[in-house]
């Protein structure tokens, strides 16, 4: 019987992955939202199409994103968010209308800089959340006055950072999900991009995670007609790399 190359490539990636301690977050949950720019037409870490940018998109903090640099099995996620209410503000702002938004996440938001990213397995940021979303906003996939203000009573409309609720969710609900040119990954990055259109945690629809193992990702290019085969080998070398390290 002939296997796939990934049927033995798979349990030394599984060995491989509980090396690292990322963050196993669950599928209903509190998290932050903080918000970024992002230049148009630019390709973020995941290597997801461009066309993605006309949804709603955000970058998932990096222990939870489960890579420190390119793609990690965070790569495609959909999650529902709905905002909750801000804390850094005096007083606190509690929204009277509940706002949610369906978001793909296409990019890694990096441990560091302000700490909203960098939620450890033991240590959650200073909100106290082991997630934060970084929405790509403003955005045109987005209503201008999404987040709700009261600029009479602060002083200004920009909170910054949000308490959110998430729900893990099928991307089939993603606003993108019908615009097949929104979903998968660049063809420019080859295998150095993972974009699934709605990961599941199979192997063969979820991205490993590329600083852990640089494997080899499912292919996720919306263009599928030059399919490259795949092989264990960047890993073989990898793990080689690695014993003699030792
Ligand atoms: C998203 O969450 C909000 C608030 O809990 C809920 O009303 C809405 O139905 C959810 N949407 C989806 C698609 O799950
Ligand atoms: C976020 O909201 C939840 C639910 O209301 C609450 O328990 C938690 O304390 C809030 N976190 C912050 C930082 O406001
Ligand atoms: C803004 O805050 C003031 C003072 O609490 C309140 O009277 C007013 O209704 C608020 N406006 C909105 C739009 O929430
Ligand atoms: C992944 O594998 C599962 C189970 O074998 C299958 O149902 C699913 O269609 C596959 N997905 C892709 C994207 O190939």
């Amino acid at each position: 019987m002939l296997r796939s190359p990934w049927f033995w490539c798979t349990p030394i990636v599984a060995a491989l992955s509980t090396a690292a301690q990322w963050i196993q977050y669950p599928s209903n949950g509190f998290a932050t939202m903080t918000h970024y720019t992002m230049p148009a037409n630019f390709i973020a870490a995941c290597g997801c199409t461009t066309e993605s940018e006309n949804y709603p998109t955000a970058a998932m903090s990096q222990y939870a994103f489960g890579s420190s640099t390119s793609y990690g099995p965070g790569c495609g996620r959909c999650f529902n968010l709905t905002l909750l209410n801000t804390f850094l503000s005096d007083p606190p702002f509690y929204p009277t209308e509940t706002k949610s938004l369906i978001i793909k996440v296409t990019d890694l938001c990096p441990f560091g800089g302000a700490g909203w990213c960098s939620a450890t397995p033991s240590k959650p940021n200073p909100a106290g959340a082991y997630i934060n979303f970084d929405l790509v906003y403003p955005s045109s996939a987005i209503p201008d006055n999404f987040f709700p203000s009261n600029a009479s009573l602060y002083g200004y409309t920009d909170f910054g950072v949000w308490n959110t609720s998430y729900q893990t969710v099928s991307c089939t609900e993603w606003a993108g999900y019908k615009n097949a040119a929104a979903l998968g990954s660049v063809t420019s990055l080859g295998s150095g991009a993972c974009c699934p259109s709605n990961p599941t945690d199979n192997s063969n629809d979820t991205c490993p995670s590329f600083s852990e193992q640089n494997g080899i990702p499912p292919d996720t290019h919306t263009n599928s007609a030059n399919r490259r085969s795949i092989t264990c080998l960047p890993l073989l070398s990898f793990i080689a790399g690695f014993l003699m390290a030792l």
